[in-house]
């Protein structure tokens, strides 16, 4: 198949291109040489490229300034997301795109499945839910792929986080009353071919495997644990380390759908975190 990627510089396509292009044909192009909130050379592109399947990848991500970041954060996660659903119809291309556990409000009581009714509880999660209505609203043939707490090699995330801190301190606080399941960009990226060659569109969730979900209390624990660094884990309440986007406490993602119709299985966490912590070791300090 002939692929796009979109937002190619960030963390999960920088482990998406070299999984697809192991038997795909693919394209990666960074927000500088394709901004997705500019319909016009969004037609252009897609035009002269003439992909099978776009994966949009680009999105922003930063969930506590998307509180006041408010326009540039629907520009993306919701235009960016209209104009590829109206473009791609347009061109008869798939459109596979990446959303998230923050579509829902938490309050569920086992791990929600995509039949459930979403409702974000905050700014970043409402434009991600956003971006997923235009594409049901305008597109046939469509993958919208939710995952949760992405973590990888390249770019800022939890587990990175976590390392820096510990050098830097001898305790860490960290809440333990949020509930959901850490994934891998490598997994992910795993499930996103499974899904593009299944044909089987809709609504997938994609997660590392937990047994009803862990606190990132409890994977701060484990990250420190695989990494060997002495530092002591606390486990602290949501209201002693408040933040500007409130978050959901439980987000946890069935991913038995997708299992079942594409034959993709995900990992148990614990598996996942090492095999990253030992890639980060053998990647270059700039990563
Ligand atoms: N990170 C998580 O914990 C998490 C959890 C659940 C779901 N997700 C979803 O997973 C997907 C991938 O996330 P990620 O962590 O890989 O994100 P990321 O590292 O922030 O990468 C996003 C990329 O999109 C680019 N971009 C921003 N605006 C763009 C535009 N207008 N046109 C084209 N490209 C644009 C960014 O470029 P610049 O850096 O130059 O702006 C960046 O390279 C996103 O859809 C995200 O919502 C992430």
């Amino acid at each position: 198949m002939k692929i796009l990627i979109t937002g190619a510089a960030g963390m999960l396509a920088s482990d998406l291109l070299p999984i697809l292009s192991s038997e795909h044909d693919v394209v990666g192009l960074t927000r500088q040489q394709l901004d997705i909130t500019d319909i016009a050379s969004l037609r252009d592109t897609l035009k002269s490229l003439s992909p099978e399947v776009v994966v949009n990848c680009a999105a922003y991500t930063k969930v506590d300034l998307a509180e006041t970041e408010r326009q540039k954060a629907f520009m993306v996660n919701g235009i960016g997301a209209y104009n590829l659903s109206v473009i791609c119809s347009e061109l008869d291309i798939i459109l596979c795109h990446i959303s998230t556990d923050y579509v829902f409000d938490g309050q569920s009581q086992r791990a929600y499945t995509p039949f459930d009714p979403t409702r974000a509880v905050n700014f970043y999660g409402l434009t991600k839910l956003a971006g997923e209505k235009y594409i049901q609203w305008n597109m046939k043939r469509f993958y919208i792929v939710r995952t949760s707490w992405l973590y990888g090699v390249k770019g800022n995330n939890f587990v990175k986080t976590i390392l820096r801190l510990a050098k830097e301190k001898d305790q860490l606080r960290v809440v333990s009353d949020q509930k959901g399941s850490p994934t891998w960009t490598v997994t992910l990226a795993r499930g996103i071919k499974r899904i593009i060659e299944s044909g089987y569109y809709g609504i997938h969730h994609v997660t590392d495997k937990t047994e009803g979900g862990i606190s990132w209390y409890e994977f701060a624990r484990e990250i420190l644990k695989y990494a060997s660094v002495d530092c002591e884990v606390i486990p602290i309440k949501t209201e002693e380390y408040p933040t500007p986007a409130q978050r959901p406490s439980y987000s946890v993602l069935d991913t038995f759908f997708t299992e079942v119709s594409t034959g993709f299985v995900p990992p148990d966490w614990k598996e996942s975190l090492k095999n990253m912590l030992q890639a980060l070791n053998q990647s270059s300090p700039s990563a």
